[in-house]
């Protein structure tokens, strides 16, 4: 008996040091930062980071593999999209082949509007919240495109992390009522339109996701929300050319978001807007982010769009910048 008590203190202490180590913050070897915001001398840094991350690049690399074998096999020139519903369907073609590093949570409201995040916990850790004008905590930079009749989300981020959020949306004036308005200096709205050209002579205005962040004075964002009902395919290559060009001879350009958290809707083309034509844009489309550092981490179909087109028509994505460790200290410090 008391044999047996010793082996399972002894089992105990094991497991406790175990847990103890896995748990010391180990400061990381600081990175010159631009923005001064996030100073890794200071995150808390986790152990095994980089093992995970060479993994999920490996399964995502293996992904991309795949998809272009059943792009072969689905073959091409049927109508898009609804001529790649079987067997297999238009989203098979983007899966989430890479993985959260941290945890996922759907974060805001339940139904259409609450958003999976990954690592909250980190963002919750490095800017605590709530957010106000004297949290001394580094702000999380959030932007918004799309806001319609819910800031369930937004509210969310003011509420647990210091979060600063700017926000856009042409069809309405305001954030929804879940923002308090104690923190309404810390969630900017404009009505205005995003798009691939700024024309602000339209009413409303239409802008870049660029020239709105240079106007803004940011270079980088950590979390970025989009739901603009199909203006997203327009918007992202527009950013993506401007950043490619921007780059120059230094190295791999990335997009400035640490996180994206988009809808992305295959729907009629709007005078306003163009969509996919067919599997080869739209795998052009998508492998253009990738290429730039985003790696899909969690999709979750939107009921909405299948309820009202009556196919799966709208997809929501997580994804999560992995080719800027330096930018996005946030999820890989
Ligand atoms: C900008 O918008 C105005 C007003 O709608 C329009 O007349 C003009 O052609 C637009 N400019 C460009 C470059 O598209």
């Amino acid at each position: 008996m008391s044999k047996l008590i010793s082996i399972t203190s002894a089992v105990a202490v094991i497991l406790l040091t175990v847990i103890l180590l896995s748990h010391i913050r180990i400061a990381s070897a600081p990175f010159p930062d631009s923005s001064g915001r996030h100073d890794s001398s200071v995150l808390s840094a986790e152990p095994h980071l980089h093992i995970k991350l060479t993994l999920a690049e490996k399964l995502w690399k293996q992904s991309v593999e795949d998809r272009s074998k059943m792009v072969t096999e689905s073959g091409l020139g049927r109508e898009f999209p609804d001529g790649y519903i079987y067997p297999y369907n238009v989203w098979d073609f983007a899966r989430p082949s890479f993985f959260c590093p941290h945890d996922l949570e759907r974060v805001g409201k339940l139904g259409d509007g609450g958003k999976v995040v990954c690592g909250m916990s980190r963002y919750e850790r490095e800017s605590p919240g709530p957010s106000s004008d004297t949290n001394t905590a580094p702000p999380l930079i959030v932007y918004s495109f799309g806001v319609n009749d819910d800031s369930s989300f937004e509210a969310a981020l003011l509420e647990r992390t210091n979060a600063e959020i700017w926000g856009y949306d042409y069809t309405v004036d305001s954030w929804a009522a879940d923002i308090p308005d104690h923190q309404s200096s810390r969630a900017h709205f404009k009505r205005v339109g995003i798009g691939k050209e700024t024309n602000e002579s339209r009413t409303p205005p239409f802008f870049t996701i660029q020239d709105l962040m240079a106007a803004n004075g940011h270079s980088y964002i950590d979390l970025v929300k989009m739901d603009i009902e199909g203006a997203e395919f327009d918007a992202m290559t527009s950013l993506i050319s401007a950043v490619a060009s921007q780059q120059g001879d230094h190295g791999r350009p990335t997009l400035p978001f640490g996180q994206l958290l988009i809808e992305i809707h295959f729907m009629k083309e709007g005078p306003d807007f163009s969509i996919p034509k067919d599997l080869e844009a739209w795998m052009k489309w998508w492998s253009a982010m990738e290429e730039m550092g985003l790696r899909p981490v969690n999709n979750e179909d939107n009921w909405v769009g299948d309820t009202v087109y009556g196919k799966p028509r709208f997809m929501e994505y997580t994804l999560i910048q992995a080719m800027d460790e330096e930018r996005n200290k946030l999820l890989w410090a």
